[in-house]
C-alpha cells in the first residue's frame, strides 16, 4: 500500500508492573487495577502505515506481508472498530504495520503495535490529540500500549499515562535475555484474570503493588538507581508469585539461571536487577558503563540464546504526512 500516514512506536518495559484489571465496559474497559511505571526502549520499532477509506467494506491489516483475517487478529480488530467509533467515522482503515525486532524477541509488540496503530488512526483521520488522548484509544487495544505514546519514563495510572521522566533522566540499559522462540501460552489479559480468579495472593499483589510503584516513582525522581532496580526486581518477583499461585508460571529454566546470574552479579558488587514481564524473557536493569561485561556474563547462562540491548528512548511519532494536493 501507498499514501497515508506512517507513525512509529517503540515497546516499553515495565518496572513497576501492572498485573489485573478493573471491571468495566466499553471506554473503561482494559484499565489497569493497579499503577504502573514503565521505560520506553529505543532501537526497537514498530512502523504502521494507515489510511481510512470509506469505499472498504471491512478493515485491512497487515502485518509484516501477511494480511489478517478478523479470526486472526480479534484484538487488531475490535481495536479498529473502537478507534473508528472514537473518532466519529464510519469509513474503515487500511493499514499496515511491521516491527523490526522479531516477535520472539522478549519485548511486547503489542505496546510498540497498538500504539503506532492508535497514533496512525487519529492522525490519519485529520485529528492533532494530544498524546495523552491518543494513549487513552491505545490503551483500549493493549493497556501497556498508552505508555509508549510517551518517550522516556511514563505511569500509566488508571485509564492515563503521562510523562515521569525524559529518556535521560537516568543512566540506564535494559539488557533483554531471550530464552525461547516459543509463543507464549497464555496472554496477559487471560494470565491476569486467572491470576485473580484463582490466586490466593491476588489481593495481597493489588495491595502490594502502589506501594511499590509510588516507592519506585519517588526513587526514580531522586535519580536513586539502585533503589530503582531494587523495586523493580521486588515488584517482577511479587507479580509473578501472584500468578505462579494460581498455576500462571510463564517461566521456564533459564528464567530461573538468569535471575541467578543477576543475584550472583549483586553479590560480586555489580549493580544488576531483573525484571519479567508475562513470558519467560529476562530484562536486565544496569548501569551504560556495566553494560558491556554484564551482557557477556548473560549470553554464557545457560539456556539464553541471544542478549538484545535497549535504552531508553523517544515516543511515538508520526514520520510522514501524504502530499498535500
Ligand atoms: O499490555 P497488556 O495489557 O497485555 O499487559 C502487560 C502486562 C505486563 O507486561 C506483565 C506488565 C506491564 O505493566 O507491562
Amino acid at each position: 500500500m501507498s499514501g497515508g500516514v506512517v507513525a512509529i512506536a517503540h515497546p516499553n518495559v515495565a518496572l513497576s508492573k501492572y498485573w489485573g484489571k478493573r471491571e468495566g465496559q466499553g471506554e473503561e474497559r482494559n484499565v489497569p487495577a493497579v499503577p504502573s511505571l514503565s521505560v520506553t526502549l529505543e532501537g526497537l520499532a514498530t512502523r504502521t502505515r494507515l489510511r481510512w477509506d470509506d469505499r472498504l467494506a471491512d478493515h485491512r491489516f497487515a502485518l509484516g506481508d501477511r494480511l489478517q483475517t478478523r479470526e486472526q487478529a480479534p484484538k487488531v480488530f475490535a481495536f479498529l472498530d473502537e478507534a473508528a467509533r472514537a473518532l466519529g467515522t464510519t469509513a474503515r482503515v487500511d493499514a499496515e504495520s511491521r516491527n523490526d525486532f522479531p516477535t520472539a524477541s522478549g519485548l511486547a509488540s503489542s505496546a510498540s503495535g497498538f500504539a503506532a496503530l492508535a497514533l496512525a488512526a487519529v492522525r490519519a483521520h485529520g485529528c492533532d490529540w494530544d498524546a495523552a488522548r491518543v494513549a487513552d484509544l491505545a490503551r483500549r487495544g493493549s493497556a501497556s500500549a498508552a505508555r509508549s505514546l510517551f518517550g522516556g519514563f511514563v505511569e500509566l495510572v488508571g485509564s492515563e499515562a503521562r510523562l515521569v521522566a525524559p529518556a535521560d533522566h537516568l543512566p540506564l540499559t535494559v539488557l533483554v535475555c531471550v530464552t525461547t522462540e516459543a509463543p507464549k501460552t497464555v496472554g496477559s489479559t487471560e494470565g491476569m484474570r486467572l491470576t485473580m480468579a484463582r490466586s490466593p495472593y491476588a489481593q495481597a499483589w493489588l495491595e502490594q503493588a502502589p506501594r511499590l510503584h509510588g516507592r519506585l516513582r519517588e526513587a526514580l525522581l531522586a535519580r536513586d538507581f539502585d533503589r530503582v532496580g531494587e523495586l523493580a526486581e521486588a515488584s517482577a518477583l511479587a507479580m509473578h508469585a501472584s500468578a505462579i499461585a494460581a498455576g500462571i508460571v510463564y517461566w521456564n529454566g533459564a528464567t530461573l539461571e538468569a535471575l541467578a546470574a543477576v543475584r550472583g552479579l549483586r553479590a560480586a558488587g555489580t549493580s544488576a536487577y531483573a525484571t519479567v514481564d508475562a513470558g519467560p524473557h529476562v530484562k536486565v536493569l544496569v548501569r551504560p558503563a556495566n553494560a558491556a561485561s554484564v551482557r557477556a556474563l548473560l549470553e554464557a547462562v545457560p539456556g539464553v540464546r541471544r542478549v538484545i540491548e535497549a535504552r531508553p528512548g523517544p515516543g511515538a511519532t508520526i514520520e510522514a504526512e501524504p502530499p498535500c494536493e
